[in-house]
């Protein structure tokens, strides 16, 4: 039961009961990931206003340069958390290794982990185009009360209880799924107040739209390359049509909304692909699969992917169901 305009808050606590785990702690946690997101918010729209704007002058553990607001965001999501002592363990896209919380405290009977992008699609931030935020949220799987290790981050994407992204756009929304479908709530910044804007979002089964950077094209696999070439012939629904933001969070939105396919294949630069299994793939594969798409490597469901480390990189396919599956036809076709 949706009603339209109920304030997160509020749908929060109607709905925590029908959570699997029933407990209010998953709830603390949304909450304080609501908190931190408007926080983000705030200072992602002044970003052409005030000095905050351009390279922090670091590079993060990948090679890539940070971004200040990249740095900021980071800090916020982490502060956030660890303040109001809700998670065991945090690993972010931008740290080295993960964040043990509270480690040493036995009385800390906190069970989740939480996973981020802090700000994705950062390289858009100069020039005024739409960010994000992608989080990701497992029960740990080490005993309560101790350190968490690294096996609590290498759970496979299928044992996540909630996942969802923070859109930093013409108007700044929360869209998340804690298994139970997928609802988007809008931020009225007058009042700083999210409300339900987008109830049950669910994924077109086909779509007209195809999302990839194409400046890649003569790297890619021969099976991406025919599945583009397919996306351009003039053929029933077809041409489709090219729309690529370059920030994932941006890309999944509209297509989610709108119906479509996002890819970002291996390349000769990313071999295993640009994005990031733990922090961008997996979270947003939870979110497709709950709203009636679907996402693979080209081959394989991602959520079935065992990772083996923390900044594992993967080939990412992610969309209106029909489009997928077509892609991974194509992909067999080529082997
Ligand atoms: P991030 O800003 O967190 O590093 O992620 C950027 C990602 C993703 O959001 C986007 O779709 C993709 O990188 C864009 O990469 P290209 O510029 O190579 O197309
Ligand atoms: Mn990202
Ligand atoms: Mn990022």
């Amino acid at each position: 039961m949706f009603k339209k305009n109920q304030t997160l808050g509020e749908f929060i606590i109607e709905h925590q009961s029908s959570f699997k785990y029933t407990s209010g702690e998953l709830s603390r946690l949304i909450n304080s990931i609501r908190l931190a997101a408007k926080v983000v918010n705030h200072e992602v729209n002044k970003a052409g206003l005030v000095d905050i704007i351009g390279a922090a002058g670091d590079t993060n553990i990948q090679g890539e340069d940070q971004q200040k607001l990249d740095v900021y965001a980071n800090q916020k999501f982490i502060q956030t958390l660890t303040n109001r002592n809700i998670v065991c363990g945090i690993a972010s896209e931008e740290e080295d290794d993960f964040i043990s919380i509270n480690s040493q405290d036995e009385n800390n009977q906190n069970r989740y982990v939480v996973l981020i992008d802090p700000l994705d699609g950062s390289s858009n931030i100069d020039v005024n185009v739409s960010v994000g935020t992608i989080f990701s949220i497992y029960r740990r799987v080490t005993p309560v009360g101790s350190p968490v290790t690294v096996d609590d981050f290498l759970q496979k994407g299928n044992q996540q209880v909630a996942s969802g992204y923070i859109v930093y756009g013409t108007s700044t929304m929360i869209v998340y799924t804690t298994g139970d479908g997928v609802n988007g709530f809008t931020l009225n910044p007058a009042i700083g107040t999210f409300y339900l804007s987008h109830p049950n979002m669910q994924f077109p089964e086909n779509g007209r739209i195809y999302s990839v950077n194409e400046g890649n094209y003569v790297q890619f696999p021969q099976g991406i390359k025919n599945y583009i070439k397919y996306c351009q012939k003039e053929e029933g629904d077809r041409p489709y049509t090219s729309r690529y933001i370059g920030s994932l969070v941006s890309d999944f939105h509209r297509n989610i909304i709108k119906g479509g396919i996002y890819l970002y294949p291996k390349n000769a630069k990313n071999p295993n692909g640009k994005l990031r299994l733990l922090y961008e793939c997996n979270p947003m594969a939870f979110l497709a699969e709950q709203a009636n798409g679907k996402a693979s490597d080209g081959f394989t469901r991602i959520l079935d992917i065992q990772p083996k480390e923390l900044h594992q990189r993967v080939p990412f396919v992610c969309g209106s169901k029909n489009m997928v599956d077509t892609l991974e036809q194509f992909m067999k076709l080529a082997l």
